[in-house]
């Protein structure tokens, strides 16, 4: 329970720079910001924030990656495929963790795991990089034990547990209790192989709870919903103003 008392909150921000790029994609700036929403997000009480710098950069730009180092007061997360180009990149920027990610372009987000099992070496050889820069490195893993046992193997000193099937199982009963069932042996066999673990995918406020019962989480990464909701509880202050200025 102890564990559970200290649950954190990453906010993943990447979709406040998906709605700014639909309109200025390739300008220097545009709204709505990321490092605005990212400042909100701490002084709403956020202990960190995530930002994923995918390869084809389809909402966050360096700048923003760069700029948000600058501000961002509690800890920053970059999310991340394992290639040369974005790892030269998080070499320079510094965030406080990594989270590893397997990327494909035509993915709308992040679709499955890594497969750790199977880039090993290159997995180890970057996780070595990231350590020795200062950088801790978290692994984005399906809920699977070979894949835990390998990101214990490449050292790394988190894992990031895939909730996305959870969540998409959510309203089917069976199907509920069994992928809480792989979350939750997951994270008991990370925890007895010393890694610390987070989880995150497709959390929402209807499925939160339930997804509490997994024991020994440190940190939970939230983007979609929470971006979401903003805009529904935000529309109507929006309206007003708008509405305000044309009537003066
Ligand atoms: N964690 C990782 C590794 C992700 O790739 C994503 C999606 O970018 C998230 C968490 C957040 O997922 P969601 O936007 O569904 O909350």
């Amino acid at each position: 329970m102890k564990d559970q008392a200290m649950l954190k909150l990453g906010v993943n921000i990447d979709h406040v720079a998906t709605v700014r790029e639909a309109r200025y994609r390739g300008r220097e700036r545009g709204e709505p910001d990321p490092i605005e929403a990212a400042l909100i997000c701490e002084s709403a009480g956020a202990h960190g924030i995530t930002a994923h710098l995918r390869e084809d950069r389809r909402h966050m730009q360096d700048r923003d990656i760069f700029q948000l180092r600058e501000v961002v007061k509690t800890r920053l997360n970059l999310e991340m495929a394992n290639a040369p180009e974005i790892v030269n990149i998080a070499l320079k920027v510094k965030p406080d963790i990594v989270c590893l990610v397997p990327e494909r372009r035509k993915e709308v987000t992040t679709e499955g795991g890594l497969d750790v099992a199977s880039h090993w070496l290159a997995l180890t050889d970057t996780r070595k990089k990231m350590n020795d820069a200062g950088i801790e490195v978290s692994l984005f893993i399906a809920p699977d034990p070979a894949q835990v046992e390998a990101s214990a193997k490449v050292g790394s000193q988190f894992i990031e547990l895939h909730t996305g099937s959870f969540a998409e199982h959510f309203n089917r009963k069976h199907e509920r209790a069994h992928e809480l069932e792989r979350l939750v042996s997951a994270a008991k066999q990370a925890r007895e192989l010393g890694l610390q673990v987070n989880a995150g995918h497709g959390l929402n406020y209807q499925n939160l709870h339930v997804l509490r019962q997994v024991p020994h989480l440190v940190e939970l990464n939230i983007g979609h919903s929470i971006i979401s909701r903003a805009v529904v509880v935000g529309l109507a202050t929006a309206v007003q103003e708008m509405l305000l200025l044309m009537r003066e």
